[in-house]
């Protein structure tokens, strides 16, 4: 394999890095803006209103940051004292500060599942039974693409089984669907047709989207209604965040266009990364633009393979001491995805050291 070029630098820890495009930078220069707290800023209430009729709801609100959604709409659907089920290496238990805790009062009920999709079969015998010495089962929240079982998209009956017998047990389900598009379209499938039977609905803007800030709550009107609300009490409130609403609808109208060539990058380096020996990973299993793969093999732990892939100009995160994540986005090439593969090669096999590396 040939030496890596060392000028370059590919970052693969995230797709959060992106830059916004020349687009987005003129359309945030030109936004028409008002003050949100007041109802009055036109680029927001049109990423709102757009939002809402992508994913066929009565509405929407922007609100700074992914966490922010999540927590506002857990507060939402619980109350102090009750817990909430969650896969096990769930976002909105292990990324979210205890914000479930400090702010709802709640405490995770966590179940592991294979690839990050709970089944109801599982979740069944872990709702509390309703008798007065028993913390309630407040909220079920699922993860859609699951980024920390490797992008996985929920199978759509499993999804759909969950929600239809957790109404009927009179438990809200909430989505955190950050990554929604990429599960839209590695499905083929709708966001509205995804995510329907769900009480409410998270999705960010800035991630495979290609935003620089913001994400998106869908609802009802009466839990948009309350949303806004809580996204005040938490400092939300942004005023002329028009400016950043513009970069969002552009990232909304277009980002999903282009997510097939990020998987299709995933895909790449995930048939390249098998032919390394000491990594394990199952390539078959890639199926957005989320890699995560073992590197036990390697001798060296996740600390030490990132600072040998930083000196080759790849930036790239561990997740454990055993295991890495690398994510393709707008601004990963597939050149750029190549030139981490070969970086990836060097450090683990120590190729092309000999030649001067
Ligand atoms: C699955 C998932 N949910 C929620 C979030 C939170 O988004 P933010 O970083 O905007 O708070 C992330 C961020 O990486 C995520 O991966």
């Amino acid at each position: 394999m040939a030496e890596v070029d060392k000028r370059r630098t590919v970052d693969v820890r995230s797709d959060t890095v992106t830059r916004p495009t020349a687009e987005m930078r003129r359309a945030m220069a030109e936004a028409e803006v008002g003050d949100d707290v007041y109802g009055e800023d036109p680029s927001i209430n049109r990423l709102e209103q757009r939002a809402a009729e992508i994913f066929g709801r009565d509405a929407a609100i922007f609100v700074p940051t992914g966490t922010m959604g999540n927590q506002i709409a857990i507060k939402i659907h619980t109350r102090p004292g009750q817990e909430v089920i969650c896969e096990e290496r769930g976002h909105i238990y292990n990324y979210e500060m205890a914000m479930l805790a400090h702010f709802s009062g709640c405490v995770v009920r966590p179940i592991y599942a294979e690839d990050g999709a709970l089944t109801w079969t599982g979740i069944k015998k872990r709702i509390a039974p309703g008798i007065y010495y028993r913390a309630q089962t407040g909220l079920i929240s699922l993860e859609n693409t699951h980024n920390m079982a490797g992008g996985t998209v929920y199978p759509q009956q499993a999804a759909d089984e969950i929600c239809d017998h957790a109404h009927e047990a009179g438990i809200p389900v909430h989505l955190d669907g950050a990554r929604i598009f990429n599960a839209a379209a590695a499905s083929g499938r709708s966001v509205a047709e995804i995510t329907k039977k769900f009480d409410s609905v998270m999705f960010c803007l800035s991630k495979g989207l290609g935003a620089p800030v913001g994400s998106m709550l869908v609802g009802s009107r009466k839990f948009i209604d309350m949303a806004r609300i809580y996204r005040k009490a938490l400092g939300g409130g942004m005023r002329q965040a028009g400016v950043l609403a513009a970069a969002g609808l552009i990232a909304l109208e277009k980002g999903p266009k282009r997510l097939h060539e990020d998987h299709a990058n995933a895909k790449f380096m995930a048939e390249e990364l098998v032919k390394i020996p000491s990594l394990k990973l199952d390539a078959a299993k890639v199926q957005t633009n989320i890699l995560v793969f073992d590197i036990s093999g390697t001798g060296m732990d996740s600390a030490a393979v990132t600072r040998k892939l930083g000196e080759r100009g790849v930036l790239a995160a561990g997740i454990s001491p055993e295991a890495m994540r690398f994510v393709t986005h707008m601004d990963v090439s597939r050149d750029d995805c190549a030139h981490a593969i070969s970086a990836m090669h060097e450090v683990c096999t120590g190729a092309g050291r000999a030649a001067g590396s």
